[in-house]
């Protein structure tokens, strides 16, 4: 079966008008395939348009602070991310003059840019005939042939990149590539896909043997890991106290409060030396925040803290009065913590 005939037909009829479509930029293309690699397209187009209203060129994302563009990317998530895209855009500068490649192999070789993503811009940018496969591709490809060989084996992975690019309509590979990822976004959907009104039912494996639901079949299941943090929300004077995270571990690069990991409860933790050693005065104990990331689940109480004097305070702490507060990209868990917290 050659899909692109219909698969092209029910594009024409349901395309979805998205800003970077209308483009041929490798740089806009790039920047909305990274926002999009882990990000559904409705939250994604704000901030595709924010990211290029403040970096319209490779060159302006490369000039910027890394605390700039996580500010930016604050709530995507991910954020290793947009560090990759500020490493990428410095590259592009030094060994291209601010040109985005839109060659295959040499997409490769940018920061945080895997096959998918190459195949992705080098076909939207200049109809390369190379098969971009995400997510939504393994799913309508594994359901159109009844494939349950699990994508995320080296035996899947090499089945479905063989399919994926004899299926490829060559000669508009960037259209074909766009239209099965929104044949996959849009009518073969993950759960309640749309069989009744798809013009694949007559041929579609899956849907003949009633094995939608299970396909496609993944081999490892992602293990939640839980992780007790204790925040300490310092004030002094209408300032507060932030660090950085800079071990290689989620939230690279954003900033937190002082943090204390470890499994306490509420007495233990006001036990903990650190509270001696800054002299605070314990205001009161957060309930708990539950904010669950796709591999780890991390349970965090805020407890507030008033001192008087930050001269016995831990290297790498930043005081950061109120009004400043705005500047430094922090992690969803705290935005929600000072949302209910009027900070
Ligand atoms: N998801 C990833 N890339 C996409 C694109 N170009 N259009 C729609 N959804 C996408």
């Amino acid at each position: 079966m050659r899909i692109s005939p219909i698969l092209l037909d029910w594009y024409k009829q349901n395309k979805r008008d998205l800003p970077w479509r209308n483009t041929q930029d490798a740089y806009a293309i790039w920047v909305s395939e990274i926002i999009l690699q882990q990000t559904r397209v409705a939250q994604g187009m704000d901030y595709y348009h924010r990211f290029i209203k403040a970096f319209p060129t490779v060159s302006h994302l490369a000039n910027a602070t890394e605390t700039a563009i996580l500010r930016l990317w604050q709530g995507l998530g991910y954020y290793s991310r947009a560090r990759n895209m500020h490493k990428a855009a410095q590259q592009v500068m030094r060994l291209y003059n601010g040109e985005f490649p839109t060659h295959y192999p040499t997409l490769l070789m940018l920061p945080g840019i895997g096959p998918y993503t190459a195949a992705a811009i080098a076909s939207f940018s200049s109809n390369a005939p190379i098969a971009a496969i995400d997510g939504n591709v393994y799913r309508v490809l594994s359901r159109l042939f009844g494939i349950d060989t699990p994508i995320d084996s080296t035996a899947g992975k090499k089945l479905f990149a063989q399919l994926a690019q004899e299926q490829l309509d060559k000669q508009q590979a960037a259209t074909y590539n766009q239209a099965i990822m929104d044949f996959g976004a849009l009518q073969c959907t993950p759960t309640a896909p749309l069989c009744d009104t798809c013009p694949f039912l007559e041929q579609c494996e899956a849907a003949r043997t009633h094995q939608t639901a299970p396909l496609p079949v993944k081999e490892k299941r992602t293990k939640q890991r839980i992780r007790h943090f204790w925040y300490m929300d310092i004030w002094a004077n209408g300032n507060t106290y932030l660090q950085q995270r800079t071990a290689k571990d989620i939230w690279q690069g954003l900033y937190e409060p002082y943090l204390i990991e470890g499994d306490y409860d509420e007495t233990s933790i006001c036990q903990h030396p650190f509270i001696q050693q800054i002299n605070a005065t314990i205001i009161g104990i957060s309930p708990a925040y539950k904010h669950v990331l796709s591999h780890q689940t991390i349970i965090a109480h805020f407890v507030r803290l008033a001192v008087t004097t930050d001269h016995a305070f831990p290297d790498g702490l930043v005081k950061i009065n109120g009004t400043e507060i705005e500047n430094y990209p922090v992690p969803q868990l705290i935005v929600r913590y000072r949302q209910l917290n009027k900070q």
